[in-house]
């Protein structure tokens, strides 16, 4: 296997500091995987206390957003230069969240791919369909799409290196899992089309996870899909649970 698995938590607005340092403490201690790469993608104001917390393991501090401007006058936003200077390697861009509650498009997603890119963070590109998409049967015509215009402009090293989430809106704190069957099948159709714009063997190193309600008990089975090289964990990556997610 030639691409790393990375099992990345997605804490969404969860965890004080004080709560998150506690949290990260604990699960020091029940990961025993070293095989996959492990991540944790906290609100920013969490990410000082944990980037002291993960000290001495191997889990990496991530964000769950950014500005695609280094600086300036936007009140309220986080600069990629601020994530890197504090510890933050990859982060979150275009969650669905994002994108519904947030208005964001799949142009402002670019932007911030491309700027995260230029500065050094690794972004977790998230695509999917919502129910009604699927049951139009445009799932994956829409998400060649997404997956197009999110990585427009990049280079064919720079698309090894990113990482895209596959994460069906439906399944997402439903507790309703895509099949390991649907998720491969969507998982393959982007590998598809990154081979189709930036060619085979740059395709074959793009790591594509899955996201959507992930489990202790359905990890395994998923993980183990051909094209899934491992998970975006929302709501179990707030329990101990994680380390299991991370174990199998
Ligand atoms: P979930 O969230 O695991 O709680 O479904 C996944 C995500 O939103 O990344």
């Amino acid at each position: 296997m030639l691409r790393k698995r990375l099992v990345a938590g997605n804490w969404k607005m969860n965890l004080t500091p004080s709560e998150a340092k506690k949290f990260v403490s604990e699960l020091k201690g029940a990961l025993i995987n070293k095989d996959a790469e492990v991540l944790v993608c906290v609100p920013d104001i969490d990410i000082t206390a944990v980037s002291e917390a993960v000290l001495g393991s191997d889990i990496k501090v991530g964000a769950q957003n950014m500005y695609f401007e280094e600086k300036g006058a936007f009140t309220g936003e986080t600069s990629p230069l601020m994530l890197k200077d504090a510890g933050v390697c990859y982060v979150v861009i275009g969650h669905s969240e994002r994108r519904a509650y947030f208005h964001e498009t799949d142009e402002i997603v670019n932007k911030k791919v491309l700027k995260a890119v230029e500065q050094g963070i690794v972004p977790i590109v998230c695509v999917g369909e919502t129910l009604d998409q699927r049951e139009q049967g445009i799932t994956v015509d829409l998400v060649r799409l997404q997956t197009k215009i999110a990585l427009k402009g990049l280079t064919e090293k720079q698309v090894a290196e990113i990482v895209v989430a596959y994460e069906p809106v439906w399944a997402i704190g439903t507790g309703k899992t895509a099949t390991s069957e649907q998720a491969e099948e969507v998982c393959a159709a982007i590998r598809n089309v990154i081979g189709e714009v930036y060619g085979k063997e740059t395709a074959e190193k793009t790591r594509i996870l899955y996201g959507g309600s992930v489990n202790g008990k359905n990890a395994a089975e998923l993980f183990a899909m051909e094209n899934i090289d491992g998970g975006l964990v929302g709501g179990a990556s707030l329990k101990l649970e994680f380390a299991d997610i991370v174990n199998c």
